[in-house]
This record gives C-alpha cells, structure tokens and sequence, in this order.
C-alpha cells in the first residue's frame, strides 16, 4: 500500500494551523526526545491539519496512512513484488519513514487490525526499531523519525479501543473543539468570510454540539463549519448552507432534523 506523501519546504510553507494550547511545543518537545504521539479528539477538530503543519515546522517528510480494517502489517512494512520478472523487495510507508526519519501518520489507528499494531511495539518504546520478518533485518529508526497516530475515542464500540500496551507507548495529546474565538478564527482564514457572519455560524455550531449524546452522535466539526462558510463566502444563502453543510451531515432522522432547524432560527432568528 502506498501512503501519501508530502515533501517538507520549512515553516513558511506550513499549512495554517492555530494552535489551541501548548500542542505545538508539546510535540516539538516530542519530536526532539524521539516519542511517539498519539492525538485523540471528535471529526474534523484539525487531527491531520496540526500533523502536516508540525512535519513542516519541523522539516520532515510526512508519511500518511489511512489504517482500515484489511490493512496489514505488510502494507505498512513493505512485501516482495514481482518487477519484470524479479522478485523485489519493496518498503511500505512504515518503513520507508523508518528509514528515512520522516514523519509516519497512522490516521485512525484503532481500525488497524492487531498484527499492525503489534509491529508498532518495538518502534514505539525505548527500541526504536522495526523488525523486518520477511528480509531478517531489524531497522534501527535514522534520526527525525518520528511515528503519530490519531483516534477518535467518540464513535468506537468497546472492541475497538487501543490495548494499554499500545496506547502507554505514546505521548497522547487531546483535540476539542476550539473555544469561540478562536474556531472564527480558522473558520474565517479558511474560508474568507467576514467575521461577523463566521460568527453568527460558529455560536450556531456551539449550539449543534451542546445536542451531542442526546440526539446526535457527534457534534457538528469545524470542518462543517469551514464548509457552510466557503459555500457563503461564494454567495449561497445561509440558510441553504447551513442545511446542506451542518445538519444534513448530522442526521437522516426527520424529527431530529426538525429540531436541529429550530436551533437555527433561534440563532438565525
Ligand atoms: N486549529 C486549526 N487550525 C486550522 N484549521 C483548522 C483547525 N481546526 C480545524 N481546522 C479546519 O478544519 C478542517 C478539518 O480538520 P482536520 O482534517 O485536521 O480534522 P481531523 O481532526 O483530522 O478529522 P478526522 O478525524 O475526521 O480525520 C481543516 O481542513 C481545517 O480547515
Ligand atoms: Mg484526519
């Protein structure tokens, strides 16, 4: 399996990120001690955003991996193809980033499947290597390699939480939704609209996650938010945008949709 990769340019190239606390410094401080970082928090609060930001800072190529359920350990550590009649080794992400300090992302780590995250061990803990059953080689992390693995504890049943053996082997940071002025913050760079109506769409979304556990599984994300602003920024009518980016995203049941456009009104007026 191929992971996406990213080349870093330096800090100045950086996509926009803003910070919510001290995440910055706390994963810098990680970086230069050679721990894993383990980020938990809902959809779409800026998980991947912050990873990408940081490879930047930090001048590392980004290695990212979606995990899934069918993703095994060889498509993260590499397998032998065959190339015009040879057999080749060839690396996975994993590996590649292993070898070459990058940056490794495993992006909702809990959907990997156990033989995954056991290959995770002896990288993650005071080894730092990757044992590579199929070539007999034990890879010894270069220096910059740094692995980061994201979850949303929200929506997982109880079969699909990290063993403790795997989640004390990271640094573990918590992603929340941001506080007002700062989610209009983003919203508004994201999208270009001006602020008072970033606003007006940003205390509807407080509202929208205040409902979260009773009606709604999960509360509206910023990424929600950043879209009904884009689709006003390009002239859509709010009210519009609100129902196509906040809420039908949110439900398919017709009373709770109900309710939630009440909500709107109440903001909107
Ligand atoms: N602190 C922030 N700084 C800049 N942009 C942000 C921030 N938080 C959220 N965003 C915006 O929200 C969008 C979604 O963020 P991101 O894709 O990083 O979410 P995520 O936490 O990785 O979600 P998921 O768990 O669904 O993958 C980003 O594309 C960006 O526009
Ligand atoms: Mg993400």
């Amino acid at each position: 399996m191929e992971g996406s990769v990213s080349l870093a340019k330096g800090a100045a190239d950086a996509p926009f990120y803003l910070p919510q606390g001290d995440e910055c410094s706390v994963f810098e401080a990680a970086y230069e001690n050679g721990l894993p970082v383990l980020l938990k928090g809902p959809t779409g609060c800026g998980k991947t955003r912050f990873v990408a930001h940081m490879a930047e800072k930090l001048g590392r190529k980004l290695y990212t991996v979606a995990c899934h359920d069918d993703l095994s350990a060889a498509d993260l550590i590499g397998r032998y193809l065959l190339k015009g009649g040879e057999t080749v080794w060839v690396d996975g992400p994993l590996t590649r980033a292993v070898r070459e300090g990058a940056i490794c992302y495993l992006d909702e780590v809990v959907e990997a499947r156990k033989d995954v995250t056991v290959v995770l061990h002896p990288l993650t803990d005071d080894r730092r290597t990757l044992p590579i059953d199929r070539t007999s080689e034990e890879l010894a992390a270069a220096p910059g390699f740094m692995l980061v693995a994201s979850y949303n504890p929200g929506y997982q049943n109880i079969l699909k939480t990290l063993k403790p053996s795997t989640r004390q082997r990271f640094i573990s940071l918590e992603f929340k939704f941001p506080p007002v002025d700062l989610e209009v913050e983003v919203v508004a760079e994201e999208s270009g609209l001006d602020r008072d109506r970033v606003t007006a769409l940003v205390r509807l979304a407080g509202k929208l996650r205040a409902l979260k556990g009773q009606d709604l599984e999960e509360g509206v994300s910023t990424r929600l938010v950043v879209y009904a602003a884009t689709l006003v920024a390009q002239g859509m009518p709010v009210d519009r945008a609100i129902l196509a980016a906040m809420i039908e995203p949110l439900t398919d049941d017709e009373d709770v949709k109900r309710g939630l456009l009440d909500l709107v009104t109440a903001v909107f007026g």
